[in-house]
């Protein structure tokens, strides 16, 4: 798992579009899977604004969205399916007939499934947007969701309507089921691009990275997937330890310098031996300065492998102290910087 952390929306939509744009130059008939829900509205709004700019092509590009609510007609504005249209579709030039989506509106829900499923199976996407829901849901798989379970019906939590109330006139409205690809069908993306903005996250994201190996958060399911890239914004990434993941790596290069100068001081001892040797032949008469240098030789190599021993040691523990203060430092100014944000978000 590769992670970007990003100050704001804009910088979110810019850092996700790279992904994109790289699956797009290798293959302009990339499979892209998308999501919906207000993450990545800044993308998508990026990927219009690009497409007019400079003209990026989505011809033959195929899409598949991860969900849709059941009951809900795809020209209603709370659908996901009018959601794509709106929010990105015709703002590019895909093909609409290369647009797939459940059918949360179809009689036979369940053959629905069925078909979606094996679309999905005959598509795998080069690369696959995903948010994440407060509750650690991907796409509309709710905890303790069988990761192996195809394309379902999905029974949405009270959290997760809640959450989603906003395109609704009336929470209530809310409809109680989805369908949605399951988890296993979402690895099967070459590539997936997690987005992630703001503390109600936090949680789920941690979850997600470092939360127990089972199904209670579905987004951990991510762990099994060799190519993950997410971003996300400062707040998000709040309960992450990156502190930790820093100290280890400078511990990790601290160790291979340590190793490299003891290489460097064998090599420079070989070529002394060398050159001893040549001395040595070269001054046979003079046995007295010969026995001095030998001395300082063995003096040198002592002082040398000690000082090397010692001098080890010391910028371990200097380095252990520089890293516990630049911690506390950087844990001040994280806690400056978010009473500035703080500050700045109760001015606006
Ligand atoms: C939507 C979807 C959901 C959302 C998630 C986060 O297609 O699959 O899993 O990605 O609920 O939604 P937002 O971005 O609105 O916080």
């Amino acid at each position: 798992m590769r992670f970007a952390i990003v100050k704001n929306a804009k910088e979110l939509a810019e850092r996700a579009f790279l992904e994109i744009k790289k699956v797009l130059d290798e293959k302009s008939d990339a499979v892209i899977g998308f999501a919906t829900g207000s993450t990545p509205i800044p993308l998508y709004d990026k990927m219009a604004d690009d497409h007019k700019r400079n003209g990026t092509s989505y011809k033959d590009v195929r899409a598949f969205n991860l969900d849709e609510y059941v009951g809900v007609d795809p020209g209603d504005k709370a659908s996901f399916a009018r959601f794509m249209q709106d929010r990105l579709f015709s703002r590019i030039d895909i093909d609409p007939a290369n647009t797939d989506i459940p059918n949360g509106m179809a009689e036979d829900l369940s053959a629905e499934c069925e078909r979606y499923s094996a679309a999905v199976k005959e598509h795998p996407a080069d690369i696959q947007i995903l948010g994440i829901g407060a509750n650690g849901h991907i796409a509309f798989n709710e905890p303790y969701t069988k990761p192996e379970e195809p394309t379902h019906i999905a029974l949405l939590t009270a959290r997760t309507r809640a959450d989603n109330a906003a395109a609704f006139k009336d929470p209530s409205l809310v409809p109680q089921y989805a369908l949605t690809m399951g988890i296993d069908e979402i690895l099967t993306a070459k590539r997936i691009l997690l987005l992630a903005m703001g503390e109600n996250k936090a949680q789920a994201i941690y979850d997600m990275v470092m939360g127990r190996d089972d199904t209670s958060c579905p987004a951990a399911a991510l762990r099994r997937h060799p190519d993950v890239t997410v971003v996300l914004d400062r707040e998000a990434a709040g309960l992450l330890t990156f502190g930790e993941w820093e100290r280890a790596a400078e511990e990790r290069e601290a160790r291979q310098a340590a190793e490299r100068a003891e290489e460097e001081l064998e090599a420079n001892e070989s070529d002394e031996a060398a050159d001893g040797e040549t001395a040595e032949a070269a001054a046979d008469e003079a046995s007295e300065a010969d026995e001095d240098a030998a001395e300082e030789d063995v003096d040198a190599d002592g002082a040398e492998s000690e000082d090397g021993e010692d001098g080890e040691e010391a910028d371990t523990s200097e380095a252990d102290d520089d890293e516990a203060e630049n911690g506390e430092d950087a844990a001040d100014e994280e806690a400056d910087e978010q009473d500035d944000d703080a500050d700045a978000s109760e001015e606006k």
